[in-house]
């Protein structure tokens, strides 16, 4: 790979064969990378930017600022609820949601690796105060009897007053620790029927709810239909900067922008931010399909390679998730040396995310600097 500040010109060859590809970007050095750490990666394209700059903007705590009024109003409108609070992450949201849905000593029953259970800092713990339920789902997603399991079973021999009082249940789509999973609409209709009929709140974690929409054909706002609340967000695979948006019935957003406001999220003029996302809504949001192919194309290629363990029926969006058989973070650390950025995880686990950024080429130079990467620690350990 041959870099210079403006142009990289990569000799690429594809995995098993002679085949030489020569690409030439016009990039700046530090894009030379294929970077599929997150698709929180993807940047502004220019018009994003253009739209951007040319927001008409005011102060939000004010409720004043249009443009964030006018991306509340149309999140709210595309996913079939009332009303939509925009605040500046996907965690503040989630936040938010368990904050405004329960009370301290509640109890939230969700997926055991949930966004929500393992990286929001503990939050609900911490702001909330509520106890939460792990629930042992594959891939992220659980079933109506699990939920019905963690509930126990109401008995007069039973004092109702020991557990603690569940209240919300919570549902991630896609899923991003289970691999990008995403939950059918059936299977998620059967699950939300169980926590309706016990009396409980829903909330939707659809960070990537645009990318379920787009692996699937499912609308969001079908998806959307049986939650109470549900977090989307707009710095996920659609090249905007920030932001994320509450969605759900106004008296619920109302009480919402409370803790917002709370939490530090009151911004002023957030209608540039707001611009981003309503672009991405206008001009990404359709193009997500590729990154969900491009995920198919990267996982079937990796497959293929011995040294690597991937069943392609988890690939179900944009995230790869696969085993190698060698020190996970010597393969992320050898694959980055050759220009490709992965996340290890555990001892042997690696995530490839796909994303607006990645082009179909970087697909086949990413397989074939992984598969060297193996190939070479293969040779190494029978040399
Ligand atoms: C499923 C899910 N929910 C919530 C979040 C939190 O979003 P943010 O990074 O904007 O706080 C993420 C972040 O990647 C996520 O993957």
């Amino acid at each position: 790979m041959v870099r210079t500040s403006g142009t990289i010109l990569q000799s690429v060859r594809t995995v098993g064969s002679v085949r030489h590809l020569v690409r030439q970007r016009t990039i700046h050095s530090s894009d030379s990378m294929i970077d599929l750490r997150s698709d929180t990666v993807t940047k502004p394209s220019a018009p994003m930017r253009q739209a951007m700059a040319s927001a008409e903007v005011g102060d939000d705590v004010y409720s004043d600022d249009p443009t964030v009024n006018a991306l509340e109003e149309r999140v709210a409108d595309m996913l079939g609820k009332e009303s939509a609070v925009f605040v500046p992450t996907g965690s503040m949201s989630n936040q938010i949601a368990v904050r405004t849905h329960t009370e301290p000593g509640d109890l939230v029953l969700l997926d055991r690796h949930a966004h929500i259970v393992l990286n929001e800092g503990g939050g609900a713990a911490a702001l909330s105060g509520v106890t939460m339920r792990p629930l042992a789902g594959a891939c992220g997603v659980f079933t109506p009897e699990d939920v019905i399991q963690a509930l126990g079973r109401a008995h007069p021999f039973n004092p109702p007053t020991l557990p603690s009082p569940p209240t919300l249940l919570c549902l991630e789509n896609t899923h991003n620790s289970g691999g990008g999973t995403v939950w059918s609409l059936e299977h998620l209709h059967a699950v939300c029927a169980v926590g309706r009929e016990r009396d409980l709140t829903l909330h939707l974690d659809g960070a990537r709810l645009w990318h379920a929409t787009a692996a699937s054909g499912v609308s969001e706002r079908d998806y959307s239909e049986p939650f109470d609340t549900v977090n989307v967000c707009f710095s996920k695979g659609l090249g905007a900067p920030v932001g994320s948006a509450l969605v759900g019935p106004k008296p619920v957003i109302e009480r919402a922008r409370r803790f917002k406001q709370q939490y530090g999220g009151g911004m002023r003029q957030s209608g540039v931010l707001a611009a981003a996302a309503l672009y991405a809504l206008d001009h990404h949001r359709a193009e997500l399909s590729r990154d969900v192919e491009n995920a198919r194309r990267l996982a079937e290629s990796l497959a293929a390679h011995d040294a690597v363990g991937l069943d392609t029926s988890t690939v179900q969006s944009n995230i790869v998730r696969f085993e190698v058989k060698m020190d996970s973070g010597v393969f992320a650390t050898r694959c980055h040396e050759r220009g490709v950025y992965m996340l290890p995880n555990g001892q042997h686990g690696v995530r490839a995310v796909l994303h607006r950024d990645i082009t179909d080429a970087d697909v086949v130079a990413a397989v074939d600097i992984m598969s060297t990467v193996l190939d070479e620690a293969q040779a190494s350990r029978v040399g």
